[in-house]
């Protein structure tokens, strides 16, 4: 069970910000592994999980699945072996629709990041990475706030994190 308590807090003043966020936690994503990206309409989800395709390395683009709900990318020579399901949740009905995607992928042996995964990823591992993110201004600038919370081993270290933005108290 992941608890819901924020390992870290940061401001990312651009879509590369972002994006290189994504990368650090991909560098750390193991087979199995399920990453929850939650945060409304345009808040840069679809960007996070670009930067963590990089960071996987893998047969990109990562982009936004519109119209189908879970896209697979194979792992690259010289990536890290793990392959990504990109699942955008937004239309899933619930845990029994993403088990009739019949994906090719086996999910224990591929890292999976679920966009609006709130209440599915749960019931996908025992625990997951919640990475939320924030436009504290509105459409008025390109700041997000991303809070990460899960376990210690997917939370990026402090200087990869202060890398991508000014960090906050969680
Ligand atoms: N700091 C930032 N981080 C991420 N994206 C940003 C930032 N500033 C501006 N943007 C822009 O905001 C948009 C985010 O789009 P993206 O598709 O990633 O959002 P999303 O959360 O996936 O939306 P949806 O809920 O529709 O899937 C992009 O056009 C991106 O360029
Ligand atoms: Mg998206």
């Amino acid at each position: 069970m992941t608890s819901t308590q924020v390992k870290a807090s940061l401001e990312l003043a651009t879509p590369a910000d972002t994006e290189r966020l994504g990368r650090a936690v991909g560098q750390r994503l193991c087979p199995g592994d399920v990453v929850v990206l939650s945060g409304p309409l345009g808040a840069g989800k679809t960007v996070l999980a670009r930067g963590i395709g990089t960071g996987l390395g893998i047969r990109g683009p990562v982009t936004s699945p519109t119209f189908v709900i879970a896209r697979e990318h194979p792992t690259l020579p010289g990536g890290r072996g793990v392959p990504l399901v990109h699942v955008d949740a937004y239309r899933l009905g619930g845990m029994a629709e993403l088990d009739d995607l019949d994906l090719d992928t086996d999910l224990l042996a591929a890292a999976v990041v679920v966009e609006w995964g709130e209440g599915i990823a749960e019931r996908l591992a025992d625990e997951h990475l919640l990475i939320r993110l924030q436009r504290p201004s509105g459409d008025a600038d390109d700041t997000r706030i991303a809070q990460l919370c899960g376990p210690d081993r997917l939370i990026p270290d402090p200087a990869c994190l202060a890398a991508c933005g000014e960090t906050r108290d969680p």
